[in-house]
């Protein structure tokens, strides 16, 4: 599927956050399989200077650039007190976990009285921001708006760069379909389409066009492959994926980092079929090199070379060191295993191979022209934290609320009358949360908590502001929630802001419930039995178990954790100033009991038939369907879609389905059309749907917009039992609408040259 998205069509609609960064995006970004690749580089036969320094290098000194060391922990592994002296002896080729200029300048000295004075890589896991923290990427998937996503990268790579950074582990395309997996705040949900997409779109943000310009940073495609299957939502555990799967769902956003020339890429920790990643040679050969034909760098992850150990596939570190590199894994992050590899023909031939990889990434990056390329104080104070950057993580942050309920039509408030709101929750003032797990140098006191941003905005136009936290965000205590409730009591509307504390997400954050943690839910009960208004805000970082929060509350919005800017998108969404228009990127189960459960899963023998209860697909304790479906989020206007039509001709590709939204309603909103499409019959089970399109508008009231879904040949292959993407000529339901329960709305026949006609149903 192509979409083409203009950046500036995108400014123009949106919330003007461009303008802020436009120095750093200005072209024309074409979203598609058809898209040229940004970069892709790749060692040259002739390239005398890698080749003479290679011939010159010592097998400590090629050991050296194969082991990357961490300035600061973000595992368990311990940092090793020499590592100084060890860049300077060459032994240390790239430091991860390390930033700010004037630190990563006094490695870069050391690294330069070396030997051969082959500069280092300074690597960092910037996964949404660096100091001006975005919100999490789930967050920026629930925006479906990829150039959104596009920006932020971008922005978060010229502030890292201006920080020593040169590389980013980011981004993290893992499909992800149990939300008791704390890592699902870090990818783009359960879809592999919107994957792809956003795949795309973040490693153009984060490599720009051109790796050496000293605003880029080189990305990585993590983690190859199949950690989100972790069994039980459980992160680091087995998964059992088959080839079909892996190459149908869990793939596809790998090949589309590729195609946008993804410089690097890691293996995720946890084995699949027998076979942890990092010696998975089906993975880093067959499907890497060989299929994909990726010429980067592949980083291991951390410690995870040593962890083959207690994989039990290799009984010493020189087996595990041997594995590793034999399977096509050139970096070594923090098991320092290669440097004492064993050398052998074999092993000096993977050696040297991962050397020159290491080394062009190196040269691609500018370093060995300048290696204080990314050095530079004065640019660091005038980057960093640049207040314009705010204003995009203000906008990023609305454009990611997702909207569940407005039953009572409370949003936009109507602020007539209001003289006190009462922001109540655990987590309204918590500014940390805010900023989501993942980030290593966000400042909770740079971050503009829910409860400050309505504060001083509220408070601006002459309404009080009061506040309790109820209870904690995750121990159960409820002796506060009396007093918030008395506090709801008084006022005239009650901001509820709800969720879960930061630590309860991201790596190694896994949860068996995802309801309110601690004794949320009595607050909630207590708060909404004092009748007043009330708006509940979620702050979270997974899809959430709601059904016993969605009965007592008529207004419920997710808002995620939003990243620096929060309080004042909050603001700006419960008053209007934003539209709200997000839209799940996962979807949002009735209760644990249900997962996995996702929109694209396989329709099964005995599907759920109306009015038949026993014998089919179903649950007897509860329904089968989830609380919101994917793609599902309501806007606070009225949105009327036109039947779509085939507008390209019988015969001929690619097939164009267009249609008309329109806003109906009194207020400028925002709507997602999304196009699914549901293979009637095929030689391998078909998914029950399957998204091939969104773009999202923002509509004036009185507005009509024209969307455009085209349709590729390659868009309809699916992986065949022989492993390989095939087609087949047959007939396809088609649906356009709000969220992925779009209703049919005709049957198209496809054949070998494009549509061969269409039927209604
Ligand atoms: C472990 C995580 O799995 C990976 O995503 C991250 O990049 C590394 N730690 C480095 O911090």
């Amino acid at each position: 599927m192509s979409i083409r998205f203009s950046l500036s069509k995108s400014l123009v609609a949106g919330l003007a956050f461009g303008l802020f960064v436009q120095p750093v995006v200005a072209q024309e970004t074409e979203w598609g399989s058809d898209a040229p690749p940004a970069i892709r580089k790749t060692f040259q036969k002739d390239d005398v200077f890698l080749k003479d320094l290679l011939a010159k290098m010592t097998w400590e000194e090629k050991c050296g650039q194969l082991t990357q060391y961490a300035g600061e922990l973000t595992g368990p592994q311990p940092i090793k007190k020499e590592l100084f002296s060890r860049i300077g002896t060459g032994e240390i080729g790239s430091v991860l976990s390390i930033s700010g200029v004037e630190r990563c300048r006094k490695m870069q000295d050391e690294a330069l009285k070396s030997r051969l004075k082959i500069p280092l890589v300074f690597a960092f896991d910037v996964i949404h921001g660096y100091r001006t923290v975005y919100p999490i990427p789930i967050s920026e998937a629930a925006s479906f708006d990829p150039a959104l996503a596009q920006e932020a990268a971008r922005v978060a790579a010229t502030e890292a760069s201006a920080a020593g950074i040169n590389w980013t582990f980011a981004p993290m395309v893992d499909l992800a379909r149990d939300p008791r997996w704390g890592r699902v705040i870090e990818g783009a949900g359960e879809d592999p389409y919107m994957g792809s997409v956003f795949a795309k779109a973040r490693v153009r943000g984060f490599q720009g066009e051109d790796l050496s310009q000293p605003d880029t940073l080189a990305a990585c495609a993590k983690h190859l492959g199949g950690y989100g299957a972790a069994e039980g939502g459980r992160d680091y555990d087995t998964s059992e994926i088959s080839e079909m799967t892996l190459r149908e769902s869990y793939m596809p956003p790998f090949e589309a980092a590729m195609e946008a020339g993804v410089a690097t890429v890691m293996p995720s920790f946890q084995e699949t079929a027998g076979r942890p990643s990092h010696a998975n040679t089906f993975l880093l050969q067959d499907l890497l090199r060989e299929e994909w034909g990726f010429p980067g760098v592949v980083v291991s992850d951390y410690g995870a070379i040593e962890e083959l150990l207690a994989h039990r596939i290799a009984g010493d570190r020189n087996s595990a060191g041997k594995l590793a590199l034999e399977a096509g894994v050139d970096i070594d992050m923090m098991s320092d295993i290669f440097r004492t590899l064993p050398r052998t023909p074999e092993t000096e031939k993977a050696v040297d191979e991962a050397v020159l990889r290491v080394l062009t990434l190196k040269k691609d990056l500018g370093l060995f022209e300048d290696p204080y390329r990314y050095l530079d104080v004065e640019r660091e104070s005038q980057v960093v934290m640049n207040p314009e950057y705010r204003r995009g993580a203000r906008a990023a942050a609305a454009k990611g609320a997702v909207l569940l309920e407005n039953r009572d039509s409370l949003l936009p408030l109507d602020l007539n009358g209001v003289k006190q709101i009462a922001v109540i929750g655990p987590l309204a003032a918590d500014a940390r949360s805010a900023l989501g797990e993942w980030n290593l140098v966000g400042r909770a006191e740079d971050t503009v908590s829910p409860l400050m941003g309505l504060q001083k905005n509220f408070e601006n136009r002459g309404i009080k502001v009061v506040h309790s936290e109820g209870c904690p965000s995750w121990e159960s205590d409820p002796s506060g929630i009396s007093k918030a409730a008395q506090l709801a009591a008084e006022s005239d509307l009650v901001i509820l802001v709800l969720g879960e504390p930061y630590d309860a997400t991201g790596e190694s954050r896994n949860r068996t419930q995802i309801g309110l943690p601690g004794s949320q839910q009595d607050l909630l009960e207590a708060v909404v039995a004092k009748g007043k208004p009330t708006v509940t805000v979620l702050a979270n970082g997974r899809p959430l178990a709601l059904t016993e929060v969605k009965d007592l509350t008529p207004t419920l919005l997710v808002l995620w954790h939003a990243g620096i800017e929060s309080g004042n998108a909050l603001y700006d969404l419960l008053v209007g100033d934003a539209p709200i228009g997000g839209k799940l990127p996962m979807t949002f189960p009735r209760s644990v009991g249900q997962i996995p459960l996702y929109y694209n899963r396989k329709t099964s023998g005995r599907p759920p038939a109306e009015g038949v209860e026993k014998y089919r697909v179903d649950y007897h304790d509860s329904p089968l369907t989830p609380l919101y479906p994917f793609g599902y989020g309501l806007t606070t206007s009225a949105m009327k879609f036109s039947t779509p039509v085939v507008s390209s001709k019988p015969g001929e590709w690619p097939i164009v389905i267009e249609g008309d939204i329109s806003n109906t309603g009194s207020r400028t909103a925002d709507e997602v059309p999304q196009l699914y499409l549901s293979d009637e019959v095929r030689s391998v089970t078909p998914p029950r749907k399957e998204l091939k399109g969104f773009e999202r508008f923002t509509l004036e009231p009185g507005q009509t917009q024209k969307y455009r879904f085209v349709i590729e040949k390659d868009d309809l292959r699916f992986v065949g039992l022989d492993m390989k993407r095939t087609f087949e000529p047959g007939w396809y339901t088609v649906a356009v609408g709000a969220d992925s329960d779009a209703a049919a709305n005709f049957r198209m026949e496809v054949g070998e040259d494009g549509l061969v006609g269409v039927s209604r149903p």
